[in-house]
């Protein structure tokens, strides 16, 4: 065997592709850990030690768990957010860590816009009340002619942009970054303040990266902007939110309704929004399509393997981690 690869990514061991013959035809031995979850550092220690690659899911990864992985070259996230990863100790330690941009940018605005349209037309109260044995119906809103407010207008908040102006949505958005001119003129998205967005949107969806900048970007001052008829959705990051403060802000009617995939702790305790009928709640599944699983499993893999040979991936986020001498200087 030329090294060993772990991989802790769900659908990256349970959907068969070209992602998992690549490391075999390699000569790679793969190691799968038996857990449907995210691992615990105690848990990640044992099998992150021996291994030359980690492709990795949520799994928080700590300076104390990176100091144990003494083989460890290459950290590839399969998925974009890299808020688990101690990049600064990854860096330190010669650890390349790489991500997956693009891959899940169309599954997690394809959920975006199932969690808008689910709110707007209340279809999980809708499918409780008729197992309930009722038919009795709850008024909705339509979207159409609605002002769509996109916090961070990178790749999955662009495909959103794309997919609600075609559902005839007003499009606001605030980015650090610009986004392309040619997705400004197919949405005729405006750019404003965060401020401006929050009082003006009907709908606000959260696409930004979770980081020191942006921890609860939405707090209780900010929910305050927002209308008393808006909704809010998070499939981003659930630190973006103090979900405290949104829960009360549901509760007292000062917003109409939230959607959220990903919480600030997973798995939720869902006792805090077990009396919220205009919540909704799935358990961080934004990447989780098929399509996805391939397109991340393949380019995770050739994040890993382009390191592996001692070349430099495109999609590195740690950059300065070539710039280091071999003696760690
Ligand atoms: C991401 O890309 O970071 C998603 O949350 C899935 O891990």
């Amino acid at each position: 065997m030329k090294g060993k690869v772990l991989i802790t990514a769900r659908s990256f061991r349970k959907i068969p592709g070209p992602h998992i013959d690549e490391w075999v035809r390699e000569g790679y031995e793969i190691l799968f850990p038996p857990y449907d979850r995210p691992l615990e550092a105690q848990e990640l220690v044992e099998y992150i030690q021996d291994v030359d690659a980690a492709i990795l899911g949520l799994d928080k990864v700590s300076r104390e768990v990176l100091l144990k992985a003494s083989r460890l070259r290459v950290i590839s996230r399969y998925g974009v957010g890299v808020d688990n990863i101690d990049l600064e100790a990854a860096t330190e330690l010669g650890v390349i860590v790489t991500v997956t941009p693009g891959a899940n940018s169309v599954a997690v605005a394809e959920l975006t816009m199932a969690l808008i349209l689910a709110l707007a037309r209340k279809i999980p109260a809708h499918d409780r009340i008729v197992r309930s044995g009722k038919w009795n119906r709850l008024e909705g809103v339509e979207i159409m002619g609605g002002t769509l407010g996109i916090i961070g207008a990178g790749r999955i908040g662009q495909e959103v942009g794309i997919r609600a102006r075609a559902f005839g949505m007003e499009i606001l958005f605030t980015d650090p970054l610009p986004p392309p001119e040619e997705w400004i003129r197919a949405t005729q998205a405006k750019s404003v303040s965060l401020e401006e967005l929050l009082s003006e949107s009907d709908i606000v969806t959260l696409h930004a990266p979770l980081n020191e900048g942006t921890q609860h970007l939405l707090d209780a001052n900010r929910l305050s902007l927002m209308k008393p008829t808006a909704f809010l959705i998070n499939t981003a990051r659930g630190g973006l939110v103090d979900e405290k403060a949104l829960f009360e802000f549901l509760r007292s009617g000062r917003i109409a309704g939230a959607a959220i995939d990903t919480f600030e702790v997973e798995p939720t305790d869902p006792s805090q929004f077990a009396d919220l009928d205009h919540f909704i709640s799935t358990p961080h599944i934004g990447s989780a399509t098929y399509q996805t699983a391939l397109r991340m499993g393949w380019l995770a893999t050739q994040n890993a393997l382009i390191a592996l040979r001692g070349g430099r991936p495109e999609h590195v986020v740690n950059p300065q981690v070539f710039g280091r001498s071999s003696d760690g200087s």
